[in-house]
């Protein structure tokens, strides 16, 4: 796409697709961009032009564009909690968490980021998530979400939990052709989604 498809920094976006589905590029595309943000990355792969890499938690609230390489083995969610807690703290704040299943669980989030993706509009704070594996991680990143981006890649019991929350349309346009790096993106109260695709 050439003119990006719109979406601002203190929205809850949540992007779903298999590996190499292409949902980090998405989402990097657009955080780039933002001059407030905190990108988690527990798989210690992302850099970023102007942003810092950091390894403790609490450098978090030092650097206005940050990204922290948390602990490979720490609890995915505490991880997730003291992710949250930093933007809540900070305020105007895009929290990018590229793997949200190493952030929660079906079942569990810590309180901080439930917090985060519950009250942190009205803050400023905005939750993006990208996840391989929707059935694993908590029903806030689809619920609460302003908008979903689904990979029509995605097979299986993830297809199933990501039915419940976006238009019926996604499920016929999974048929189609479609060019590699495709999401279909929907709006939060939208009844039909539409593909878009990272310009590269
Ligand atoms: N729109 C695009 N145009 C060109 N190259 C792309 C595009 N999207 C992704 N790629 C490339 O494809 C590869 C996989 O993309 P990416 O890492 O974003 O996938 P991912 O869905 O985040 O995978 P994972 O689940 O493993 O994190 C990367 O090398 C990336 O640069
Ligand atoms: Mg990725």
């Amino acid at each position: 796409m050439t003119d990006r498809w719109a979406l601002r920094a203190a929205d809850k976006v949540t992007i779903i697709g298999p590996n190499g589905s292409g949902k980090s590029f998405l989402a990097l595309g657009y955080v780039a961009h933002m001059p407030s943000v905190i990108v988690h990355d527990p798989k210690h792969e992302i850099e970023l032009p102007d942003f810092v890499i950091i390894s403790r938690a609490e450098d978090m609230l030092r650097h206005p564009r940050v990204i922290w390489r948390s602990p490979q083995l720490a609890d995915p969610v505490d991880a997730g909690n003291w992710a949250g807690y930093a933007a809540l703290q900070r305020k105007h704040t895009c929290l990018y968490l590229d793997e949200a299943a190493l952030v929660t669980t079906a079942n569990r989030i810590g309180p901080w980021l439930r917090a985060a993706i519950i009250t942190g509009r009205s803050q400023g704070v905005g939750v993006w998530a990208a996840t391989q594996r929707p059935k694993d991680v908590s029903n806030l990143f689809f619920s609460e979400a302003h908008a979903i981006l689904v990979s029509p890649l995605l097979v299986g019991f993830d297809v199933e939990k990501v039915k419940g929350f976006v238009p019926e349309d996604y499920l016929s346009l999974r048929n189609k052709e479609f060019p590699p790096f495709s999401f279909y993106a929907v709006r939060r109260g939208e009844k039909h989604g539409r593909l878009i695709r990272a310009g590269s």
